[in-house]
């Protein structure tokens, strides 16, 4: 997910200096957002998507929710690396909103993306090969679009933003994406992401987000993704005006992070993942029953 659109070759190098750190919402963030999910979804659900993903363990979501982030970078995988995010061609701080109509471009965006594998998971003639790879699509492009950043066009989504965190150069979207959830967890292994998630679960169910958890599903209709989706989408670029770039990307240019603006950032990311990883487990209930609940 780090690399948002296409990139000057300049900031690929800058990029690419980057990758050791880790690799991009981060690996962290999409196998947070799988373990909440595996958390939630029932146990027919489990079944269904443990045998498409050829794997019975309790990690058989977040074993394969970076896959779409490496298949992007392959020559196979190429002409999926506009389906990451959609960019928002609003105004932040002003204005900020998303248009399926105006910004989802005819080489495709996460809410066609997420439409696209949906559908094909619906297909009982889809043979085993596409349903492990729509499955493994879903699974990650429901993360990403919860990620503000991966629903607003400015700077690349930010990518193009240089900024420092805790004294490390990098740019806001990496920011967004990695540094902030893992100077929070400590790591970014599947073990702390199982952790993250343990602690997420449990403000869902008896927590803080307890209240609105039930809010949070309000419009899914596996009917209509693009509806679904660009829902999403619209609330998390909110928070671009509202939590990214509050006083305007000029406010952060050049400036150091990990402050005070890492302790505001801290509720949206974990809200953010929470609801991404409620949402996966809706959705992918909602596609292992066939739809038949729905239609
Ligand atoms: C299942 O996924 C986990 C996490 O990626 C991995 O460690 C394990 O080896 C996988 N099991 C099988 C049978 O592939
Ligand atoms: C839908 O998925 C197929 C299979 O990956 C892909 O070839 C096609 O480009 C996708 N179409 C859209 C509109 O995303
Ligand atoms: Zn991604």
């Amino acid at each position: 997910m780090k690399f948002h659109p296409s990139t000057t070759s300049t900031t690929a190098l800058y990029l690419l200096s980057s990758l050791p750190t880790s690799y991009a919402w981060g690996s962290l963030g999409h196998e947070t957002v799988a373990y909440v999910a595996s958390n939630f979804v029932s146990s027919d659900t489990t079944s269904f998507f443990q045998t498409i993903l050829h794997n019975q363990t309790d990690s058989y979501l977040a074993g394969v929710a970076t896959w779409a982030d490496s298949f992007r970078y392959t020559a196979a995988g190429r002409f999926s690396a506009p389906f990451h995010f959609i960019d928002a061609e609003d105004d932040p701080p002003t204005s900020c909103g998303v248009k399926y109509s105006r910004d989802c471009p005819v080489e495709g965006c996460i809410v066609g993306a997420i439409l696209n594998y949906t559908t094909q998971l619906l297909d009982p003639d889809l043979d085993a090969v596409n349903r492990n790879i729509a499955a493994k699509f879903v699974i990650h492009f429901i993360g990403d679009i919860h990620q503000p950043l991966h629903d607003e066009n400015l700077d690349r989504g930010g990518n193009s933003i240089l900024v420092t965190f805790d004294n490390v150069q990098t740019n806001l979207h990496h920011v967004w994406d990695s540094n902030i959830p893992e100077k929070l967890v400590g790591g970014y292994s599947l073990p702390d992401a199982e952790k993250w998630a343990t602690a997420l679960t449990a403000a869902i169910k008896t927590g803080v987000y307890k209240t609105d958890a039930d809010s949070w599903l309000e419009g899914v209709d596996l009917r209509d993704p693009v509806s679904t989706s660009i829902k999403w989408a619209e609330e998390a670029n909110q928070f671009v005006c509202q939590a990214v770039l509050p006083e305007g990307k000029d406010a952060i240019v050049g400036k150091e992070l990990g402050g005070a603006y890492y302790e505001a950032a801290v509720p949206v990311i974990e809200l953010q993942v929470a609801r991404a990883g409620y949402r996966l487990a809706q959705w992918l209930d909602l596609i292992a029953a066939g739809g038949k609940t729905e239609l």
